[in-house]
């Protein structure tokens, strides 16, 4: 695993502590099989243990689509077992993804559907290409989102536009998902993996084990009351007071030079 891999349906570069992980199944569209969702549960467990990995991309193969959801062709005959079998192993998979200590930003490089759009939402940050479209389609396939697209997108959007998307099925364009606060940024696709370097690089310049402290305050705070979300931040604020990373940060500031953080 030391460096980059490739894995039956996904590809990992690393680069500058920056991975890029590459969902490619190109012929279905990158969409997720359960033997991709697998893959997926390694990488995301490889990537968290690696301190040579600060920033990961996630992105799909092509220029058409990031992923356009879960397989229906494997999902057409598969019992109920099987079904709630796929939604457990992409809540595992895509938990990993969600509270891993490095930053993770989705590339979303073209249609972003269901799994799609739910494996985004599980990464910190999403940057869209202009030709990026975004929905869950699942009602219309006499289903609901499985990958956590109840839970992650009301709380990314609010309630009543999550029940929207999800009762009508509405394919949004990237500036509908930015205006709505589901895209971080919209590019130009031919610059998206750079202006996701680019970011990065702004992010890595910051002091990375605050981040990854930072990451954890808003994740589990989210998911509990003010009062005990301002009790953790208090604790993993003083936590930081006993790195290095803060003391060349503070100091810097007084001596007015430019801080050199590197702290993971
Ligand atoms: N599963 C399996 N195969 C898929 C797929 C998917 N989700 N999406 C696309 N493909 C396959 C197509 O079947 C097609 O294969 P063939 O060439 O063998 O026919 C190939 O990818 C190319 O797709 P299209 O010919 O349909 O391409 P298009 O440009 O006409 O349309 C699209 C693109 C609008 C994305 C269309 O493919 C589409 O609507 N895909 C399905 C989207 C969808 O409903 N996703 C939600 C799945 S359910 C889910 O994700 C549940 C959950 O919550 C986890």
């Amino acid at each position: 695993f030391q460096g980059g891999f490739t894995m039956n349906n996904l590809l990992m570069e690393v680069e500058n502590e920056i991975a890029v992980v590459t969902i490619n199944r190109p012929k279905s569209l990158n969409a997720l099989n359960s033997e991709t969702l697998a893959e997926l549960d390694q990488c995301f467990s490889e990537i968290s243990r690696r301190k040579d990995i600060r920033v990961v991309i996630l992105t799909g193969s092509g220029e058409k689509s990031f992923v356009a959801g879960a397989d229906i062709s494997e999902m057409v005959n598969a019992s109920p077992a099987e079904g709630r079998q796929m939604g457990l192993l992409a809540k595992e998979a895509f938990l990993k993804l969600e509270t891993m200590p490095q930053v993770t930003i989705a590339a979303v490089n073209g249609y972003a559907l269901g799994g799609g759009c739910e494996i985004s939402m599980a990464c910190d940050i999403r940057v869209a290409a202009e030709n990026a479209r975004f929905a869950q389609p699942e009602t219309g396939l006499g289903i609901l989102p499985g990958f956590g697209g109840t839970q992650r997108l009301s709380r990314l959007v609010g309630k009543g536009r999550a029940k929207e998307l999800i009762f009508t099925c509405d394919q949004i364009d990237a500036e509908e998902a930015y205006r709505i606060g589901l895209a971080n940024k919209v590019v130009p696709q031919t610059e998206l993996i750079d202006y996701c370097k680019k970011m990065a690089a702004k992010i890595m310049s910051k002091g990375s084990y605050a981040i990854s402290l930072a990451k954890e305050a808003i994740n589990t705070g989210m998911d509990t009351d003010l009062s005990s979300g301002l009790t953790l931040e208090a604790d993993l604020f003083g936590l930081a007071f006993s790195t290095e990373d803060k003391k060349e940060g503070m100091t810097a500031f007084l001596e007015k030079r430019k801080a050199d953080l590197k702290d993971f």
